[in-house]
């Protein structure tokens, strides 16, 4: 479906697709441990996010140059633009790179140059969102912020991923109040494998601006009646939900549930080349497995603007 859309929780590494990650590895002499692209597909098959983000990070082996980055970047665009997505909030993951010795500089530098030229090539304005990895420690992600400070003019804030159940975002309270010092706008995940407690210590703890997941909040109706009352916008990613086994069927999906209940829902793809789906099939699924009808959907995307982070109306005019 091609209506106009705002991707807000999608990770630029979760957008590497089989065929452009072994045409990487060609290209940089890095060999992956599956004989094809229908042998690495094959592996797309998880028990929950520990076991998605061993693939994730494995297959990030194989970018490592600007041209890399840009060459990732420059496909997700493509696609995004293809399916109806207007502006582009998209992550990435610094210190998964910065371990395996590519700098920040060529993560940023590779991606900023698709970015860049989107507007004008695809139609799509986009946003930088920096996560800190929540099972690596507050020191590093303290580290990582001081790291970015050369290139703070391409990056619009920070958020907080990977794995959740034990480490709450408390853990992170310093690096999040370092980022409001240097005007970071702040998201972070939480909810999605993580208790309905961990939503509340993001919003007040870290002082985030949105959620990211927030999936679990349905278990906590005062948790809910907050949401609702504070307009805290969710970037659910129903897709992800259903791969990472978080929710046993998309038909099984609470969606329709949160949006009756007054939640501020957006939908998004997450990792689309490892959930099966980008914003536009996204829309669709939902739309055809939970019977959300033409109103619905379009609140969904108009939500999708107003929870962004363009600010002048010119630009949100002009979407
Ligand atoms: N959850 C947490 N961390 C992630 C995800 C996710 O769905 N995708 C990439 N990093
Ligand atoms: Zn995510």
């Amino acid at each position: 479906m091609s209506l106009p859309k705002a991707e807000l929780h999608l990770h630029i590494e979760g957008t590497l697709e089989p065929e452009l990650a072994f045409e990487l590895a060609a290209r940089n002499g890095v060999t992956l441990p599956y004989a094809d692209t229908d042998a690495l597909r094959a592996a797309y098959r998880f028990e929950d996010l520990q076991s998605f983000l061993n693939l994730y990070y494995e297959l990030m082996a194989v970018l490592r140059t600007e041209q890399d980055f840009a060459d990732l970047a420059h496909a997700y665009l493509a696609r995004a633009a293809a399916q109806g997505v207007r502006h582009a909030e998209i992550f990435f993951d610094p210190q998964a790179h910065t371990a395996r010795g590519v700098g920040l500089g060529t993560v940023v530098g590779g991606l900023w140059r698709a970015l860049e030229r989107s507007r004008a090539e695809h139609g799509v304005s986009t946003r930088l969102i920096m996560c800190f990895l929540r099972d690596e420690s507050a020191e590093s992600a303290m580290a990582t912020l001081r790291a970015a400070e050369p290139y703070l003019d391409r990056i619009t804030g920070v958020g907080l991923d990977s794995a959740e159940v034990g480490h709450p975002p408390a853990k992170f309270r310093e690096v999040f109040d370092a980022a409001a010092a240097l005007g970071l706008r702040r998201v972070a995940h939480a909810g999605e494998e993580g208790p309905p407690a961990y939503i509340t210590e993001a919003l007040d703890v870290l002082g985030v601006e949105r959620v990211d997941h927030g999936l679990r909040c349905t278990e906590d109706p005062d948790l809910v009646a907050r949401l609702v009352r504070e307009r805290v916008p969710l970037t659910l990613c129903p897709l992800s939900n259903v791969r990472l086994r978080t929710v046993d069927t998309l038909a099984a999906h609470p969606l329709p549930a949160m949006l009756d209940a007054g939640l501020m829902c957006t939908l998004n793809s997450d990792d689309p080349a490892y959930f099966g789906g980008y914003a536009g099939d996204t829309f669709d699924a939902v739309r055809r497995t939970l019977g959300l009808g033409d109103e619905r959907l379009r609140e969904l995307a108009r939500n999708s603007f107003l929870a962004s982070f363009l600010e002048d109306d010119e630009e949100l005019r002009a979407r």
